[in-house]
């Protein structure tokens, strides 16, 4: 079986070793202190790179992509954990926004790229904002979210139950993208929205409150039951047309977009969400998209059953964006087999 690096690939401990360089890192981060119900998600990168261990450069190419990311132009490593202090919010918080702004500023190996990509795996969601930090320091200007999850993320810290106001609570795993909002990270602009996909969320109070906040920070919102309506390619489509492909995005995957039959093993499971399969269709339908970042949140192996199987969707949500990121590139640069591929994308739009 081998050392549990994910996917098998090269690991490296990228942050003491400032001259490894690579395009797509993948980065664990072991925190799961700012978590409203259940935790253990800290358990959650160990876990993911346990369920990745089927998958190999040898036995990698994916038919549903037309493409072995691992045996492309990409040098694609395992940079191991981010250290995170559970004992420090306030510290864990300088430590993860460090570790990515310094990785996320290596130079990239291929020319092709201007800044490497990284591919977090989980750990709570409130990593997101250390990421999106990191990324406007990176690329210098705000970005937008493709966001799949059961909840908003934009909730103001105050509408907690039992909150009391304080740096330290507004940082949580249910209000990063309303901090990120306010701390200019995020596009502001009514005809460039963020999108969250996957929505069933209970919302405060007795309205549509929270919907308002949402919309009012610049979010759209594709809500679970959509998809009964539209199918998978009515909501890549909904994606699509908001967001284009050349504009920059963070895809964040909360593992809990999935129904708690896919993937019990999560800290906030709400029942009713999307199969396993559905959210691999519709992240295939979206490979076409400028992902500079993204992030796989809220595995939490003790909840799950004896066959991993929330570990092993986080695996596969991987490994479809690294397929993507990598197609995207190949496109970019032209490459052998890079046109056909490029025309089939634009088919696919
Ligand atoms: C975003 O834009 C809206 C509308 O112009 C404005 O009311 C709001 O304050 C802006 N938010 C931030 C964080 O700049």
């Amino acid at each position: 079986m081998g050392i549990g690096s994910f996917a098998h690939l090269e690991h490296s401990k990228c942050l003491t070793t400032p001259t490894e360089l690579f395009d797509i890192a993948i980065v664990g981060v072991p925190f799961d202190t700012a978590v409203s119900y259940r935790p253990g998600a800290r358990f959650g990168p160990r876990a993911i790179r346990q369920a990745s261990s089927r998958q190999t450069s040898f036995r990698g190419f994916n038919p549903r992509a037309n493409i072995n990311p691992y045996q492309n132009w990409a040098k694609i490593i395992d940079c191991g954990d981010i250290p995170v202090i559970p004992v420090d919010n306030a510290v864990a918080l300088r430590q993860m926004t460090e570790a990515f702004t310094e990785l996320g500023s290596r130079a990239p190996l291929s020319p092709l790229l201007q800044k490497p990509r990284l591919i977090t795996l989980g750990g709570d969601h409130s990593l997101a904002l250390p990421a999106l930090r990191a990324l406007k320091t990176i690329y210098g200007k705000p970005l937008r979210v493709l966001h799949f999850d059961a909840h908003l993320d934009t909730w103001h810290p105050a509408k907690y139950p039992n909150s009391w106001p304080s740096d330290q609570a507004h940082f949580n795993h249910g209000s990063m993208f309303w901090l990120a909002g306010n701390e200019g990270l995020l596009v502001n602009d009514t005809s460039r929205p963020s999108v969250h996909a996957g929505l069933r969320t209970r919302l405060s109070g007795t309205s549509w409150g929270d919907f308002d906040d949402d919309t009012a920070q610049n979010w759209l919102r594709v809500v679970a039951d959509d998809i009964d309506d539209l199918g998978t390619a009515g909501v890549v489509k909904t994606i699509l047309d908001a967001i284009p492909a050349d504009d920059p995005v963070y895809l964040s995957v909360d593992i809990d977009v999935l129904d708690p039959a896919f993937a019990p093993g999560t800290g906030t499971p709400e029942p009713g969400g999307w199969t396993t399969r559905e959210l691999i269709r519709i992240l295939r339908g979206i490979e076409g998209l400028n992902v500079v970042g993204a992030d796989v949140v809220e595995v939490s192996p003790a909840y799950q059953g004896r066959g991993e199987e929330t570990a092993l969707a986080a695996a596969q949500v991987v490994y479809e964006i690294l397929s993507s990121v990598v197609k995207r590139g190949m496109l970019e640069m032209g490459k052998e087999g890079g046109a056909e591929l490029g025309q089939e994308v634009k088919d696919e739009l």
